[in-house]
């Protein structure tokens, strides 16, 4: 299932992040308010624990959170997303898969994973840009070999194409995106997109 989110504060977010002439700096800054913004709604199922607390003036029953959350951004750009999660839910533990996709074949290649145990846990995985969506399965189906409870998928923007292929491979992932875009190009960037997020997160030269 695919959610995308609906809020003038994302809308404006995700503008300043298309806007060309945004440097990394600000893009840095930007990804990571509009991270909060996606991360809140990534987890908006997760489950809550009653609890009582005593008000200065009465009892009160409230909730608090009952949940292991498990972050794990997709190397490089899904860095970006990362102390969204841990400034909203520090006690988070973070995993690292790194995914690289050939500029030609548009194919991930993995040249590095480092998770931790995943048991019990509900796991967000962060990666800004779901183009083809082959680096999002891919990404999906090594956290699944480590079986968590659930899986989130987090992007910034989502292309049609990606989406298809997520909800193909992975039925029972739900996917929170920043907004879903109109197509891929002849090298399957997203359009309109905001070009190479990596890139434009670090300051980088395309390859
Ligand atoms: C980007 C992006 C995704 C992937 C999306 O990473 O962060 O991981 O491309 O494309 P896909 O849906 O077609 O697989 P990239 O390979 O550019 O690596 P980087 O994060 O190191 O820049
Ligand atoms: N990766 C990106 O960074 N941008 C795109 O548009 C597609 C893949």
């Amino acid at each position: 299932m695919l959610t995308v989110l609906d809020h003038p504060l994302a809308a404006d977010l995700l503008t300043r992040l298309r806007d060309k002439r945004t440097g990394p700096a600000e893009f840095r800054s930007l990804t990571r308010r509009l991270g909060a913004v996606l991360v809140v709604e990534a987890t908006r199922q997760i489950p809550t624990i009653p609890t009582e607390v005593q008000t200065p003036l009465e009892p009160f029953t409230g909730s608090m959170l009952g949940v292991d959350l498990v972050a794990i951004p997709v190397l490089r750009a899904g860095l970006g997303l990362l102390d969204a999660v841990t400034d909203l839910y520090p006690d988070t533990v973070v995993g690292y898969l790194g995914l690289e996709r050939d500029e030609e074949t548009h194919e991930p290649r993995d040249y590095y994973a480092k998770l931790p145990s995943m048991k019990g846990r509900h796991a967000l995985l962060l990666d800004p840009m779901l183009a083809t969506g082959g680096s999002g399965s891919a990404a999906c189906e090594y956290v699944k070999n480590a079986s968590p409870r659930s899986i989130t998928f987090v992007c910034v923007v989502a292309a049609p194409e990606g989406v298809k292929r997520m909800e193909a491979d992975h039925p029972d992932v739900p996917i929170v995106a920043g907004a879903l875009d109109r197509q891929l190009n002849a090298n399957a960037y997203i359009l309109p997109g905001l070009g190479d997020f990596g890139d434009r997160l670090y300051g980088t030269e395309p390859n």
